[in-house]
């Protein structure tokens, strides 16, 4: 692919070819993709800058806050408040909704992000990101509630994730397949590197937290294990396994050569739907799976269709190659 087409001309083609995205869709995507460049650039600092290690507070999910979900929580923000884009925002990070101040013009969109993605990797130097979903704003009622924010995944207008690993990759979908850019350190351009991302129908590989197997229910628990007996089981062949603990890194895999993900409900906590966060990183990444080919489900239904109740719902989350999630998704069909 030639190495030329930047973000910008990617999205103004968007705008003038397809009619695919309002003027303030584009100044989203553009405000979100610069302020991935600036979360870039703390990365990369480490050690050299103060952004590693723990914030000493803690988030209403009661995990521990790293100083980098901090730091790319407050870029965010910044970033995204006066542009005119916006009615509000909400984030893994922040209790409540932020309303975009009265000093500022209400745009249509609301944006939902989990600001780091895969915290427990930052300090020892394995890849991490940002995750964001961009939903519109809908009914003409004044002012913006948390109300406003809790539609389906499948109405998203823009969805997409940053990957800070050894190249910093942004991943984008507008509803019309999936784009890849990677920065350009030299002269701070995103630029184009893949489009029309597919997933693979099949897969030898999974990724799951196996520490947690104990927990699982009977049929995530058949699924892997029908994985690990490999060419001598049911499913004839050999499996690999990955897992990086970055939802962003393990999905970026599997859009880049195909494979499962899981984070399921288990035992640990039942109350609890999953360990995943619905709007924060199930829509989106639902989002752009489905955009390449792939499916997404939480056992049951398509993530996409899950009407939610609550900003800070959890989710079981199953993703990736289509014939290896409708295999264990039709495991948990009751008999
Ligand atoms: P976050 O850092 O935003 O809290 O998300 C971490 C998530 C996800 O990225 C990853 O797949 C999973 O948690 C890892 O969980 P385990 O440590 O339980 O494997
Ligand atoms: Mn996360
Ligand atoms: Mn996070």
């Amino acid at each position: 692919m030639s190495k030329n087409v930047s973000l910008t001309q990617y999205l103004v083609e968007q705008q003038r070819e397809h009619g695919r995205i309002p003027a303030q869709l584009r100044l989203l995507i553009e405000v979100v993709a610069r302020a991935c460049k600036r979360i870039a650039i703390s990365v990369n600092k480490g050690a050299l800058g103060d952004v590693l290690g723990s914030a000493g507070t803690d988030n209403v999910q009661g995990e521990v806050q790293k100083k980098l979900d901090v730091i790319s929580n407050e870029v965010l923000i910044e970033a995204n408040e006066w542009g005119g884009h916006l009615a509000a925002m909400a984030s893994e990070e922040m209790d409540s909704i932020h309303v975009v101040p009265n000093r500022y013009p209400q745009g249509e969109y609301l944006l939902l992000f989990d600001p780091l993605d895969g915290s427990s990797n930052i300090d020892v130097n394995v890849s991490i990101g940002t995750i964001f979903s961009v939903l519109r704003k809908v009914g003409h009622s004044p002012g913006v509630s948390e109300a406003d924010f809790l539609q389906p995944g499948r109405h998203q207008a823009a969805a997409g994730y940053c990957v800070y690993g050894p190249q910093t990759t942004l991943v984008l979908t507008l509803g019309n397949g999936v784009a890849m850019f990677t920065l350009d350190r030299e002269t701070g351009s995103w630029l184009l590197t893949q489009k029309g991302v597919q997933i693979s129908p099949d897969t030898q590989e999974f990724a799951i937290n196996m520490s947690n197997l104990r927990h699982w229910a009977p049929p995530v628990r058949r699924y892997i294990d029908e994985c690990l007996a490999g060419k001598d089981g049911v499913r004839g062949k050999d499996f690999n396994m990955r897992w990086v603990a970055s939802m962003v890194a393990d999905v970026h895999r599997i859009l880049s050569r195909g494979g499962i993900f899981m984070y399921p409900w288990d035992q640990r906590e039942p109350e609890k739907p999953g360990k995943l966060r619905l709007m924060y990183e199930a829509n989106p990444m639902a989002f752009i799976v489905e955009q390449a080919g792939g499916i997404a489900t939480d056992g049951s239904q398509r993530i996409l269709d899950i009407v939610p109740t609550k900003l800070h719902q959890r989710v079981s989350v199953l993703l990736g190659s289509r014939n290896e999630v409708e295999r264990v998704t039709a495991y948990h069909a009751p008999a």
